[in-house]
């Protein structure tokens, strides 16, 4: 029976966060959204991720708005977001009332697939957020895909994540995403991965893999992912596809043409958008958002077991304590300080912890003489449970008796929406609930983008809009 492989084109998010920044605007891509829709994606990935923050940050745009513009274009393909779970679209923990305002207010300004994850895997992370997502998007066919962190270490192994495929199952995901964000699973392997959760997993869910082409792996993992059954693949569109983007869509298109897999796109309709999106690569270079060196295949990754991204930090911080010589040391310790905190994956917020604290059990002489917070944080259990217990001695050398705690970490927090709403109003720029959010997510940037919302929409001429007291 034909197998019709769907895609997901990221080239609305991934695509450019991975090698712009974060920096395409919402007029770069509505000259061809029209034409994105009648391609026939299984989705279009466009919201979520950094574009929350970059919108307001960088680009005086309101992300909430470029939502709405997106989904008034694209009327036929569904909008897929990416949500950190409890993290929502910020980088800490929000309370459950928070988390239902954003899945709710998303749904209702276009979104229809939410994509959520959790950097540690912790099912409690992400409880809150499925259990909105499958309340508020169950009157316009929203999907909930859960995603699972991929990894390479002792406990992270083919039964590992395929127990917890089922948890996500169980917990209601309609789709199970295996997100490969460091390109770390190997074409074999992923085979065998997807092979097993076809096996086990009902036949309605349906595998979604995300991997990049940092390694330059990525298209064969998705053609072996292909021949293994998995329903969804990721792809850019060529022009900010491959290198530490999604592997390119064209190339995939014409692959799998005329076989079993065939995903049914026609590739001449893929050209004219391809050659829109080539001018804007081209003006995200020039403004300087974008270095070429992004498309180059990084193979650091598969010799020191590090995603690209911890790598160059590692380098960084050695060049600021002037101990560049110390790289090899620092390499052969971060495995060491991942076992004695319980082997978490590799990505944000983790690597940048576990790679800190390497650096400073090389730089200081003696493991654990000094110790960041965050690495306290992560022993005490407030990131949510690692995939393995700690390494008891070094627990209580840093933690001195601090409070550890083992329930989901976001039953802490009181809750928050009331609070924020009545700063924001106070404050004089609430127009809209999401307003609320945006702030709530990051307070300091939604303040200095509603500054400059409000001094454009009162007619403050535009010199003073230009003199860098608000961020033009
Ligand atoms: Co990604």
């Amino acid at each position: 029976m034909a197998k019709k492989v769907m895609i997901m084109d990221t080239i609305l998010r991934d695509a450019h966060q991975s090698h712009a920044a974060t920096r395409m605007r919402t007029e770069q891509m509505i000259p061809v959204l029209e034409q994105l829709d009648e391609i026939g994606y299984y989705s279009l990935e466009g919201w979520g991720g950094a574009t929350f923050d970059s919108c307001m940050r960088y680009l005086n745009e309101d992300p909430w708005e470029r939502l709405r513009t997106l989904r008034k274009y694209l009327k036929k393909t569904p909008i897929q977001m990416l949500l950190r779970g409890q993290n929502l679209l910020g980088y800490r923990n929000y309370a459950d009332d928070l988390v239902e305002r954003v899945v709710d207010k998303s749904f209702e300004n276009g979104v229809r697939v939410v994509r959520v994850f959790d950097a540690l895997n912790d099912p409690r992370n992400i409880e809150s957020s499925m259990k909105a997502i499958k309340k508020y998007g169950e009157k316009y066919g929203g999907v909930c895909e859960a995603a699972i962190s991929y990894t390479t270490s002792p406990v992270h192994t083919l039964e590992y994540f395929v127990k917890l495929a089922k948890t996500y199952e169980s917990m209601g995901a309609d789709n199970i995403c295996i997100k490969d964000m460091a390109n770390l699973l190997l074409p074999f392997d992923a085979f065998e991965l997807v092979s097993a959760l076809k096996k086990e997993l009902d036949p309605k869910t349906k595998i979604h893999m995300h991997t990049h082409n940092t390694t330059g792996t990525g298209d064969m993992v998705n053609l072996m992912a292909i021949r293994a059954g998995v329903d969804i693949v990721d792809t850019a569109l060529s022009p900010l596809g491959n290198g530490t983007s999604q592997p390119a869509t064209e190339p995939l298109v014409a692959t799998l043409k005329g076989t079993e897999f065939d995903t049914g796109i026609d590739l001449e309709k893929l050209i004219p958008i391809a050659n829109h999106f080539k001018k804007v690569a081209k003006e995200l270079e020039d403004e300087g958002s974008l270095n070429p060196k992004v498309r180059q295949v990084d193979v650091n990754t598969l010799i020191y077991q590090v995603p690209g991204g911890m790598l160059s930090n590692l380098m960084n911080q050695l060049k600021k304590a002037g101990k560049e010589d110390k790289l090899s040391e620092v390499l052969a310790e971060v495995p060491n300080v991942r076992a004695d905190c319980g082997y978490p994956p590799l990505v944000t917020p983790s690597s940048q912890i576990v790679g800190t604290q390497a650096v400073l059990n090389v730089i200081s002489g003696e493991r654990y003489k000094m110790v960041s917070n965050e690495t306290k944080d992560l022993f005490a259990g407030k990131y949510g449970q690692l995939p393995m217990p700690v390494n008891e001695e070094v627990a209580e050398k840093i933690l001195k008796g601090a409070k550890r705690i083992t329930y989901r970490p976001a039953d802490d927090l009181e809750p928050e929406y009331a609070k924020l709403k009545a700063e924001v109003v106070e404050k004089g720029y609430y127009t809209q609930e999401e307003d609320v959010l945006s702030y709530a997510s990051f307070p300091e940037v939604a303040e200095n983008f509603f500054k400059w919302r409000k001094a454009k929409n009162e007619g403050v001429d535009s010199d003073l809009l230009k003199t860098g007291v608000y961020p033009v």
